[in-house]
């Protein structure tokens, strides 16, 4: 079965590559599983339940989210109630939110999310080695695809993280730095691995941000708002192809797609609708 793990959703500029893309990618990668990251979803930080409501109806079947969970407090809710979106594993234990969820795939089959935060030049958090101890017991033992998101900043610590679960997971992607490696892999014991699947939104920007607002308050040290840019749409994620009995993966490709995608995956969707 295959899986899209799609990077770090950058404001509207992210949300609107993702709505425009994501069906015509199911059907063209013949996707069972739609999974991102969205931390920077509202505005470049946080999410918002009318912003969580738009990707679900979009196609993204389950949501990771990072250090900036809790920007928008109105998502207090949606963390509570809805059941395909995960905060850090961990957060303190008393924070809102699910610490793994389990979506149904196309195919049927059941597949375990979860995210954890970094420690390295990250604000402090627990530690997520026994965090990700802990949820993994907790996750029932007959769902053997088990996807992780590791949102942390030092790509030594990513890569410990890749082989501290590897063969006990199915996936160890990264998130946060908005930046795609390109090291993805399958490890030994059969989990795919890559340090930072990278952004979604707009990369003519430092990070996802207005390049002259950066510029302006690096330079000068004055602030200034740093506001979602907008030129140069990219989704950038990775496809992982497992087996569902085991929770092996097989095959793990890096994904970017870019304006000039957007014509023919919404012509797939258009040829596959009933007039
Ligand atoms: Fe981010
Ligand atoms: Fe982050």
């Amino acid at each position: 079965m295959r899986i899209l793990f799609i990077g770090d959703i950058v404001g509207k500029p992210g949300r609107d590559i993702v709505c425009q893309a994501v069906e015509g990618l199911v059907r063209e990668q013949r996707l069972d599983l739609v999974v991102a990251n969205a931390e920077n979803a509202a505005g470049g930080s946080g999410i918002t339940p009318a912003i969580y409501r738009e990707l679900t109806r979009a196609g993204v079947d389950a949501i990771t989210l990072g250090d900036h969970i809790y920007r928008r407090k109105e998502i207090y809710s949606t963390l509570e109630k809805e059941s395909n979106i995960v905060k850090p594993g961990n957060l303190p234990p008393e924070s809102v939110g699910r610490e793994w969820a389990v979506v149904r795939a196309r195919n049927g089959v059941d597949v375990a999310v979860s995210c954890f935060l970094g420690q390295l030049f990250m604000k402090p958090v627990n530690s997520p080695w026994s965090a990700a101890d802990r949820v993994l017991s907790q996750i029932p033992s007959d769902v053997r695809v088990r996807f992780v998101d590791f949102h942390a900043e030092a790509t030594s610590e990513m890569q410990l993280m890749g082989r501290y679960l590897d063969g006990r997971v199915t996936a160890v992607l990264g998130t946060h730095t908005h930046v795609p490696t390109a090291d993805e892999c399958i490890l030994p014991e059969g989990t795919a691995f890559q340090c930072d699947v990278g952004m979604t939104g707009p990369h003519e920007s430092i990070l996802g941000r207005r390049i002259d607002r950066v510029m302006e308050t690096t330079l000068t040290g004055l602030p200034t708002e740093f506001e979602v840019a907008t030129g140069d749409l990219r989704i950038n994620g990775a496809i992982v192809e497992c087996d569902p009995e085991t929770g092996r993966a097989t095959q793990i490709t890096r994904l970017r797609v870019t304006e000039s995608d957007l014509p023919r995956l919404e012509n797939l969707v258009k040829i596959a609708a009933p007039n």
